[in-house]
This record gives structure tokens, sequence and C-alpha cells, in this order.
């Protein structure tokens, strides 16, 4: 080994910074009680980094600064589960319930015995091992004889300790996932920078966990509940209920929704209060599982080759309606990528009528095998967006064909081509009405231009009838071309171009955001704004250079290189440079116009989740805490803000709804 050795100094100060940032991350990750705010959090991972970097003996694997770190893997290796990962039998039905009660009684001849209730993560099960307290080796199932060795990937995942209090060897057994909030955040960011979205979170957790970069599963922000110990003997515990209660109380992430059941109508009544319940969770679950609680009682049960004796899964019946495919057809975004939408014979799904659901993308329906003219199954899940569930095979007409993706574009008939690394086809026409309609819908939308009166309707019309063939073009808009369209009258095209000129005063980095540019979305294009300044520069820009700057990888700066040279790109800032729109920075780069004032966000804002305005509040220079204090400068209070709203008025504390933070982002503080 390299580098300093450590004084005794700095290797208490490594210890006690290693032991405050686990403290900190099971306060966040595991038990949602964070006791200080995320910059207080990041600064102590800088200062161990530091003296790791200044003295490379103080980074050991188990160390808090290594869950991001590794370099990518060529291949998983193989592990061998010595105690097999087995599935579990399911059912939808109560009788099936009963039949299983009847013979786990017949199994255990006049024994008292309890259930242990708790909820059915939908994800992917994993094993962890751990050697002297510290964890050592993470697997998948695989065929539940032999998995793949993902210790790397399970170390990015903050919920799961990396050291626990007990030196005894064990593993524990549990699913990883990723919270709904995420799942969603990310998906919406994928749609803003026109990338194509991901059907479900299981599927995107397991696509994650086979990543061989753990920098890019780091990013994901996967978590994990812990549901069993593979060897309960070993470990010396009589009740599963027990073994859970010390699995917690180590500090692994273990479900608070368990419940123990003296008999078979405890649990049926707790099932059936959950069916709705469930839908309140941040997370998916797909019913509940059963289980024996007794540890000797499972042994007598035993298992058999696939699935053990003593458990067995309840899935709650899905709230869906069948109804017919009448076709697949193919939409066309903003940037070309086409994605497949099932048409429907409306049905009617939890109170709402249903007639269109997207597909997401070829591999979903391939997976779930769905054909034109199928009877499927529409479901509402938890995040309300209606989706194809499954096809009812039995109802499938003689001669139905899988779907072939069209060779091109249902809008303007140019080639659909198939992007090698995205698993995605695109219109790759700039041209074409769909993209052009697609690019003026988003630049004039709220997080981009924020120009009001311009609809869907309106912009359809503006391209059908040749007046905008670019973003750049409505700013040639006149009175008279605007009152000559259907639906148009005066006060309304008069309120157009005045919300048009008031778009002329957007800052740059919104107007970057607004082009469109493929990998580039809000955020990013924050980025690139504060790190190169204007167009004239980004113009300039190489892809070496721009990959330079932080946050900024290979796929943002090809994009941005390749579109910018594109000659329509050039004609297009042209047109926006003589209209007057803002294509430079203000103001010194780098200024921090909060420096020294601290906001706290509470409440749900529209335009953007908590944490994105928090990154955008620091970027200025602010401090952003957890809780609100005498020294809190800013309440920012979105939608339903309760106690911390109270506590600022009766502080005296300036609160500002989300434009004034818009307000303060762009302009400062109020003087
Ligand atoms: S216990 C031997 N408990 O469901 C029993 N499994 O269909 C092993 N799962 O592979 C499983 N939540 O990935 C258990 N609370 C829970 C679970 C759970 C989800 C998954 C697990 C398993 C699959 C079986």
């Amino acid at each position: 080994m390299t580098g300093k050795r450590p004084t005794k100094e700095q290797r208490e100060r490594a210890a006690a910074l290693a032991d405050a940032i686990r403290h900190h991350e099971r306060k966040y990750f595991v038990e949602a009680a964070p006791e200080i705010s995320d910059a207080e959090f990041d600064a102590l991972v800088k200062e161990l980094e530091a003296l790791e970097t200044e003295c490379p003996s103080l980074r050991t694997p188990d160390s808090p600064t290594q869950r991001v770190g590794g370099e990518p893997l060529a291949g998983f290796e193989p592990v061998r589960h010595d105690v097999p990962m087995l599935s579990l039998a399911n059912t939808y039905s109560e009788d099936d319930l009963r039949e299983f009660d009847r013979r786990v009684r017949e199994g255990l001849p006049g024994e008292e015995f309890r259930y242990h209730l708790e909820l059915k993560f939908d994800g992917v099960a994993v094993a962890a091992r751990y050697r002297d307290g510290v964890f050592a080796l993470g697997a998948t199932r695989g065929d539940g004889r032999t998995g793949d060795d993902i210790t790397a990937n399970l170390r990015t995942i903050r919920s799961l300790p990396m050291r626990v209090d007990e030196r005894r060897a064990f593993e524990v057994r549990g699913e990883v996932f990723m919270g709904l909030a995420d799942f969603r955040e990310l998906n919406a960011r994928r749609a803003e920078e026109g990338l194509e979205t991901y059907a479900n979170p299981r599927n995107l957790t397991a696509g994650t966990l086979k990543l061989l970069d753990p920098r890019l599963v780091a990013q994901r922000k996967l978590r994990i509940f812990i549901y069993g110990l593979a060897d309960m003997e070993a470990a010396g515990f009589a009740t599963h209920w027990e073994a859970m209660t010390f699995l917690s109380g180590l500090g692994f992430p273990v479900d608070a929704n368990r419940f123990l059941c003296p008999d078979l109508d405890a649990v049926l009544t707790t099932l059936e209060s959950w069916r709705e319940k469930r839908f309140g969770l941040e997370y998916e679950t797909d019913g509940m599982v059963v289980k024996v609680d007794s540890r000797p009682h499972q042994a007598r049960l035993g298992a058999t080759s696939k699935a053990p004796r003593w458990a067995i899964a309840f899935k709650f019946p899905a709230i869906g309606a069948p109804t017919r495919l009448t076709g697949i057809t193919v939409q066309i975004g903003r940037t070309g990528v086409a994605t497949p939408v099932a048409e429907l014979e409306p049905v009617t799904v939890s109170g709402s009528t249903v007639s269109r659901a997207t597909l997401h993308n070829l591999d979903e329906i391939r997976r779930k095998d769905i054909r034109p003219g199928d009877t499927v199954i529409v479901e509402k899940g938890g995040d309300v967006i209606p989706k194809v569930a499954s096809v009812v095979l039995d109802r499938r007409p003689k001669g139905a064909r899988p779907w072939r993706f069209p060779t091109r574009c249902p809008v303007c008939d140019s080639e659909l081509v198939r992007d090698e690394s995205e698993v995605a086809f695109r219109c790759e026409n700039v041209t074409c009405p769909a993209q052009i309609e697609g690019r003026i819908e988003h630049f004039a939308s709220r997080g981009a231009m924020d120009i009001e009166g311009l609809g869907t309707k309106l912009i359809e019309q503006l391209v059908r009838e040749g007046h905008v063939h670019d973003v750049g073009d409505l700013y040639s808009l006149s009175l008279d071309d605007l009152v000559a369209l259907e639906r148009m009258g005066e006060l309304s095209s008069r309120n157009l171009l005045a919300s048009l000129e008031k778009s002329k005063e957007i800052p740059f980095h919104r107007v970057l955001f607004a082009l469109g540019i493929r990998h580039v979305g809000a955020h990013v294009a924050r980025v690139l704004a504060e790190a190169v300044g204007s167009i004239r520069e980004l113009e300039r820009a190489t892809v070496e250079k721009l990959t330079m700057i932080h946050e900024v990888g290979e796929a943002v700066a090809r994009s941005v290189v390749d579109t910018l040279r594109r000659e329509e790109m050039r004609a297009l800032l042209d047109k926006l440079r003589r209209a007057g729109v803002n294509l430079e920075q203000a103001g010194e780069r780098g200024e921090k116009p909060l420096a020294g004032l601290t906001f706290v966000l509470t409440g749900t804002l529209s335009a953007w989740t908590r944490n994105q305005a928090a990154d955008r509040l620091r970027e200025r220079g602010a401090r952003v805490a957890v809780s609100v204090s005498r020294q809190t400068d800013y309440l920012v209070a979105g939608e339903a803000a309760g106690s911390k709203r109270r506590k600022a008025e009766r502080l005296g504390i300036t609160i500002l709804d989300e434009d004034g933070l818009r307000k303060v982002l762009e302009e400062g503080p109020p003087a």
C-alpha cells in the first residue's frame, strides 16, 4: 500500500467519521428519520474521503465511502447457495388459503402455532452474507442453487448495512426494489431527456442489478427489505418474528408492516385490510406472505424441491378489466422516439374510461406476448396510469400474429431506425411534423420557456398551415397570422404574442433546456449553462471538453455536439438570436447570490421534487436544512405543507410559495 501512514489522530478521526456516517445512513435510509441535513451528511463523507485519499490504508472495503466506487466488472462470478433460495407457492383465492391452513394443521397435529403475515415485495430476490460483522458477499437467486455475485451492486444500496454488531457468520435474504417516487422521478427525467421510459419498478430493478458498472447502479437509488435468514437454526432463533426483530435491531431494513396472527381468520381479516391500504405505500407490493412463525414447526413441515410447505403467498387480485386490443399504434415524440400505444375498446377501470395505454417498448410487448386482436386485462396500479397487464390467452383469436414494429414513421413515412444501445426505435427525420409539434410543445412548457396560450391544438394548426417549421418561427408570428387561425380571437392572439415577448427574458439555462436536445434535461442544461456560459461557446465545444464538466457524461456531450452542429439547429439558433432570445448566462459565472441564506423546503411542489429544488438552491450558494429553526431565512411551502409551515409562521420566517421560490432562484433574494 502506498501513501502516507495515518497518525493516531487521523485513525481516530476516520473511525469516528465512519461511525457517524453509518449512524446517519441508518437514520436516513432505514428509519426515514434523518437527524442532519443532506449537506451536513455530504460534508462528513467528503471529510472521510479526503482522509482516505491522504492515507489509503484507512480505506477498508466496509468504509462508507466505498459504496459508490469500483470499476466495471467483466462479468458476474457464480455463487453457490448452500441453503437453496426457494420460491413460494402462491394463490389468489381464500379457498386455497383454507386448504393451506388445513395441511399445516394436519402436519402439526395438536400443536398451537401462529402465522406471521408480511407484505410480499415486488422486486428481485437477493442474498447477503456477513462475516465478522462485515458485508462480504451479495448474490442473486439465479436458479435457486447458483446465482450471480452482485456484491459491488448491493454495496451501493444505502439501506443495506456494510457493518453490523454481530460477529457470527450469517446470511440474510431479501428483496431489492425501487420506491415509487424514485421510479416516477427517473421515468419523468427520462421522458424530459427524450429517452424511452421503463414499464415498472420491478423491471427497472432487475435491469439495474444486472449492470456491470456499480457506478451506474449507485445512481438508481435502489432499496431493500430483508425478509429472512438463510439458516435460522444456526442463528438460534425460535421464531421468524424474533429473527426479524433481531435483524431490525442490527440495523437491517425490515418492513414494519408485519403481523402475528393466532389463526387463519385473523390472517384473512388482516389481508382484507391491506387490499386498499397497499396503494398508500410508496413501494409496490403484489400480495402478502403467510408464514408459520415457529422455526421448529417450519422444520417439521419441511419443503418440496421448489417451495417451503410452511409458507404461501396470497396475491391481491389487481383491479382490472378485460377489453379488446383493437390495434397497436406508434407515437413519435419530440426526439423521434417511437412509442407503441395500445388502442383499446373503451373500458371502465376504477371509475374512469380507458381507451389508450402506453406499451412502453417492443421488449415489453414481447415479454407479455401482446398481439392485436387479443383480449387484454387493463389495470390501474398505485400510480393511476392505466396499463395493459396481461393477455387472456384463452380468448386469443385464431391466427393472431405477433405485432411487428413498423419500419416507417406513421407521420412522415421516413424509415424508423433501431437504436443499438437503447432498444428504442426512432424517426430520424428532424422535419417530421410529429417531432416539430413535440419540440414546440416542449419549448413552450412550464419548466422551459413557459409560453402561455400555446396549446397542442394551436401548435398542430401552426405546423399544418406552414406558419411554423421550428421553434424559432414562433417569434415571427404576426397578429394577422394568428387572428386568421380557426378559434383564435384577437384577445387570445394578443396574449400569445405578449407571452412570446416575455419569454425572451427567460434565463439561458432554461432556453438551453427548451431546445430539447436529447439527454439534456433541466438539470443538465443548468450544469452546461453554468460551465460554458453561452450558446456560442457551446457551439465551439468538443466532446472531450464537455465531458470534463462534472455531471456531463459521454452520451450528453455527444448529443450536444452532434445536435448543435446540425444545419437546422444553426438556422434555428439564428432565428432565436435575431428575435432577442437570451442565449447567454447572465452575470458572473459561479456567482452565489444566495450565499449565507438558509432555506427549508416542505410540502409538494408542482414543477420540481423537493430534492431538485434543493439542488437549485445549493447551486446558488444557499444552505438547505431539514427543520425550521430561528436560523431559517426562508420556508418554501408547497401544497399540503403542515407543521413546518405553522412553526415558520410562529417564528415570523418569510414563507415563499412556488412562484416565490422561482423568483428567488432567478433573481436572487429580494433587496
Ligand atoms: S419468503 C422460503 N417473504 O417472493 C421462502 N419472499 O415467490 C422464501 N418475496 O423469491 C421467500 N416478499 O423474492 C418471502 N416477505 C417475503 C417476500 C418474498 C417478496 C419474493 C421472494 C421470493 C418470491 C417467491
